[in-house]
């Protein structure tokens, strides 16, 4: 059984309860980090952390999101997790406990802070080398998707229209622009140059994001932040996701037309080794 952290406490997960009342099980009206732990260490904690600490701001939460970085840590201990090569911490903040009412709690309610770790078993290089599909969807969110919301319902409806199409990504696409994909963001190869949409509010400003930029730049590959039609991601040399549960992800199929020579390209291989290396140090 794992042991989850709620509110204070570390419990087993099938003792932790959350009121009806919580505004996140009624509003969906908070936000969440997802962290990767490489043998036990946050890898890009401090650009997690920031991430959080703006969605808080944004919805107005008062929540000193420095305290979670304790509780990152409680939790890979107890849950066995400190030596693992891979895990992933996931914690959530919501408004707190409240009679259903649309405006705030007046005087606020503390919020409520909910977090679990689980070992990620990454995919088996050969998997990873015959490469992966995506389908496009449209993009339904609101417009604040930089926010982290753990309001998650289009990208739940996306992700399931990839998972009823038999492929493992679903691009969210707005006035004919691919963004990103359901739970990662999207690059595009052409002509050697590394391309991803620039950050604006209708994606998440990713921390693997950041970090494959940084490599690309490393690799002395050329990097355009720009908007990607979808008509022109069906002619690009390679397409591949990145995320903190996708790592590096190539797609050598979107909306069933091949990309490139429908073969994983070398862009994505050296940034996955790259990727690899420096989450491995
Ligand atoms: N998702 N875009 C969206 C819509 C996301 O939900 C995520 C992360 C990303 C990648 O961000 P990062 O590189 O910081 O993980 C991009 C998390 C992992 C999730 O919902 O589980």
């Amino acid at each position: 059984m794992s042991v989850v952290y709620l509110n204070g406490d570390y419990l087993p997960a099938d003792q932790a309860k959350v009121s009806v009342n919580d505004r996140g099980f009624l509003f969906g009206d908070g936000v969440y980090e997802v962290t990767p732990a490489y043998r036990g260490l946050l890898f890009r904690w401090a650009q997690h952390v920031a991430r959080m600490r703006k969605g808080l701001a944004a919805l107005g939460i008062d929540y000193d999101a420095a305290a979670l970085e304790a509780v990152k840590q409680g939790l890979l201990a107890r849950n066995g997790l400190d030596d693992v090569p891979v895990a992933y911490v996931y914690v959530q903040v919501t408004r707190g406990i409240a009679p259903r009412t649309h405006a705030f709690p007046n005087p606020p309610v503390p919020p409520s802070v909910y977090g679990f770790a689980n070992q990620y078993v990454r995919p088996a290089r050969e998997v990873w080398e015959r490469g992966y599909s995506a389908i496009t969807v449209p993009d339904q969110r609101w417009a604040l998707a930089e926010i982290k919301a753990i309001a998650l319902l289009p990208n739940c409806l996306a992700q399931q229209a990839a998972v009823d199409a038999g492929v493992s990504d679903a691009i969210f696409v707005r006035d004919g622009i691919a963004l990103e994909g359901s739970h990662n963001n999207l690059f595009a190869v052409f002509d050697g140059v590394v391309t991803t949409a620039p950050k604006s509010n209708y994606i998440l400003h990713g921390v693997t994001r950041d970090l494959l930029i940084e490599l690309a730049r490393e690799l002395g590959l050329p990097v355009e932040e720009r908007a990607i039609p979808v008509a022109e991601l069906y002619s690009a040399d390679e397409v591949f996701f990145t995320g903190t549960t996708t790592e590096v992800r190539p797609s050598v199929e979107v909306d069933g037309r091949k990309i490139g020579d429908g073969r994983v390209g070398p862009v994505a291989r050296g940034l996955f080794d790259a990727f690899l290396r420096v989450t491995a140090g």
